[in-house]
């Protein structure tokens, strides 16, 4: 399978860099790749937010926030060039054909933000589009889709199994904020479901078993 894994910034940074965690994922996609192709796309997580915080503070606009957010999940991304062994790129991906023509020459393509006015979410959504991807898995510190916001509502429901339609419709309303998220970016539900591309969303106590999760068994949500 062609695979775009996204990992939330929140896992590899939730306050300081978790190396642990880098190891062990990175260790993971190795062995995986025999058997699939995966491309990666990481947030930008606590650092992101700290700098967007700082420089709003500080009085910039929104989309100069945005390129702020997007070099803090570039960094991030990088965090994973050194476990990645031979199959590490030789740069991170800035755009969809860079990362294309990554995975053409037998690496692992590493993206964090690519433009402006949206989240690693979309990045991911737009990539896999792009590279015919057979499944988008998305590892996050919420632990599937709700039917509401499981921070505001006590009594809110996990998902096991939802239509796209569903989706954009739980996300919708989410506001356009630089460093403002959703469980999942109401951009990428809609690219998600015009692509028809299947989609899991799992948290990040799940990310040590990554092969699992790929074969169906997991406590998250499915999108198809
Ligand atoms: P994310 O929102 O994707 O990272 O990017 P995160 O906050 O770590 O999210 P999770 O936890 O991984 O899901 C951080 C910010 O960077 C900007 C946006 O402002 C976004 O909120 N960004 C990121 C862009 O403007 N464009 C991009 O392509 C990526």
């Amino acid at each position: 399978m062609r695979i775009v894994l996204k990992i939330g910034g929140s896992i590899v940074f939730p306050n300081k860099i978790d190396v642990d965690i880098v190891k062990n994922v990175s260790k993971q996609i190795v062995s995986l790749s025999k058997n699939h192709e995966f491309l990666i796309v990481v947030g930008g997580g606590a650092i992101a937010r700290e700098y967007i915080g700082a420089l709003k503070y500080l009085g910039k606009d929104d989309t100069f926030l945005d390129f702020i957010g997007m070099e803090a999940a570039c960094l991030n991304a990088s965090l994973f060039m050194a476990g990645l062994g031979d199959k590490a790129p030789a740069e991170i991906s800035r755009n969809f054909k860079h990362a294309l023509t990554t995975l053409q020459i037998g690496r692992i393509p590493l993206l964090g933000g690519t433009h402006p006015g949206h989240t690693t979410d979309a990045v991911s959504s737009m990539l896999a589009e792009f590279v015919g991807a057979d499944l988008f898995l998305r590892f996050t510190n919420v632990d599937g889709v709700y039917d509401k916001d499981p921070k505001k509502f006590s009594d809110a429901k996990k998902l096991a199994k939802i239509s796209h339609e569903k989706l954009l419709e739980i996300v919708q309303d989410t506001r356009a904020e630089a460093g403002v998220n959703a469980v999942i970016d109401p951009l990428a539900a809609k690219i998600l479901k015009r692509a028809k591309i299947k989609t899991i969303v799992v948290g990040k106590d799940e990310i040590k078993n990554i092969k699992e999760v790929i074969e169906g068994k997991h406590k998250g949500t499915e999108i198809s």
